[in-house]
């Protein structure tokens, strides 16, 4: 397997020894990840974004990773109706943190390669090195039909993300001019300074889950984020182990990740009671209803049942892991994320400001504990 240098591995390990990363998703959209008409819900506003980041980053959080929304789903709160652009947000955010990773996620076809790796470039110069990428091929029509731009079929989606992460790459690494002849770019004479700070390029994922999305990550990115639905410990294991047999095949080597929905209080009756009243009885099930029905999932097509948990997956942080429960149960499920084989977690909350807190108070200490994290 090829080593990774000193550099990447500082980048990849997001510069620090904590064995399970954790990270904070979703927070540039309205509603955040939850699909809720509760009046607390989360802004997504700038000045919460930066009192977040700030808060997060003082309390030794690893990461925030960004969704890339373009357009709001409807329902009563049109929810991810207001969403702040990702690489302006990592940007702002990189230059008010000192020691998290930021994100940027960004649709390789909406935005040119040559200006994208100027943006990225940028980012990564402000934070000394702490920007990382979330490269996405895109999935929604409307999105797409709001720029004039067509949604490529699934497999070439992927083969333009291809020569656009070469480019932005080549863009990183050259020290004359180049060409670049692709089936789908043209670049000629391509200048691009100043290159990623510190000589090492920023890290990249992506959350590809299908087969071809799976070996993209494989073939170009330093992780993987997987949606991970609850279940066994055992699947856990099973998806990550296969997944890396896969890397190994090809001499790759990458993290994994996934992404969860955590209400966490003092006992299991408040989080369980908070979490019916937030994610269920308050749900926005028109919202939810609407970016079920852009998936092609319908009462029509589907059995009641499977439909019923379909609904309540998506109001639940988009099909994040739901960990509800006091700080021992959280912390307990989070361990057993890490002895899977996973590397780390980006996570979110109805009101990320208000709930944060007592997450950091309480359970990264029982992480530090049980040696997943290092002691602050
Ligand atoms: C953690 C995570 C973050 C994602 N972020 C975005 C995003 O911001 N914008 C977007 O259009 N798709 C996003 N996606 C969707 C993925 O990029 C991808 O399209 C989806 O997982 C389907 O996989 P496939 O492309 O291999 O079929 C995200 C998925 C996950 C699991």
């Amino acid at each position: 397997m090829p080593a990774r240098d000193q550099t990447t591995r500082d980048r990849t390990s997001m510069h620090n020894g904590n064995r399970l990363k954790i990270g904070l998703f979703g927070s540039n959209c309205s509603s955040g990840r939850a699909v809720t008409l509760v009046p607390e819900r989360w802004s997504g506003s700038w000045q919460d974004n930066l009192r977040l980041a700030q808060m997060a980053d003082a309390a030794g959080i690893d990461f925030m990773l960004p969704v890339a929304r373009w357009k709001g789903y409807g329902g009563d709160t049109d929810y991810q109706g207001a969403t702040l652009e990702t690489m302006s947000w990592a940007s702002g955010l990189l230059a008010k943190t000192t020691c998290m990773t930021v994100f940027g996620t960004v649709h390789a076809p909406l935005f040119h390669p040559i200006i994208a790796a100027k943006e990225f470039v940028t980012a990564d110069q402000i934070g000394e090195g702490r920007f990382g990428l979330n490269v996405v091929c895109g999935w929604n029509e409307g999105e797409f039909e709001m720029f004039g731009a067509t949604l490529r079929d699934h497999e070439s989606r992927y083969d333009y993300a291809q020569e656009w992460l070469d480019a932005v790459k080549l863009a990183w690494s050259s020290e004359a001019e180049f060409d670049f002849d692709g089936a789908f770019l043209k670049l000629r004479k391509v200048r691009a300074w100043p290159k990623p700070f510190g000589g090492a390029r920023p890290l990249i994922m992506n959350a590809g889950a299908s087969a071809t999305g799976q070996s993209f990550a494989i073939r170009n990115c330093d992780a993987l984020f997987m949606s991970t639905r609850r279940a066994s410990l055992a699947t856990y294991e099973k998806n990550v182990r296969d997944v890396k047999a896969l890397a190994r095949q090809e001499g790759r080597e990458l993290d994994f990740y996934t992404v969860g929905v955590i209400t966490c209080r003092p006992t299991m009756a408040e989080a369980e009671e908070y979490y019916r009243h937030a994610v269920v009885d308050c749900a926005d099930w028109n919202a939810v209803d609407s970016i079920l029905a852009m998936k092609d999932i319908t009462r029509a097509n589907h059995a009641p049942d499977d439909f019923a948990r379909l609904r309540n997956e998506q109001a639940n942080g988009m099909g994040g892991l739901p960990i509800v429960g006091d700080p021992d149960f959280v912390a307990r499920e989070l361990a057993t994320l890490s002895e899977a084989g996973l590397n780390g977690i980006g996570v979110s909350f109805v009101n990320y400001l208000d709930e944060l807190p007592y997450f950091c108070d309480e359970v990264l200490p029982r992480l530090e504990r049980r040696g997943l994290r290092e002691k602050r």
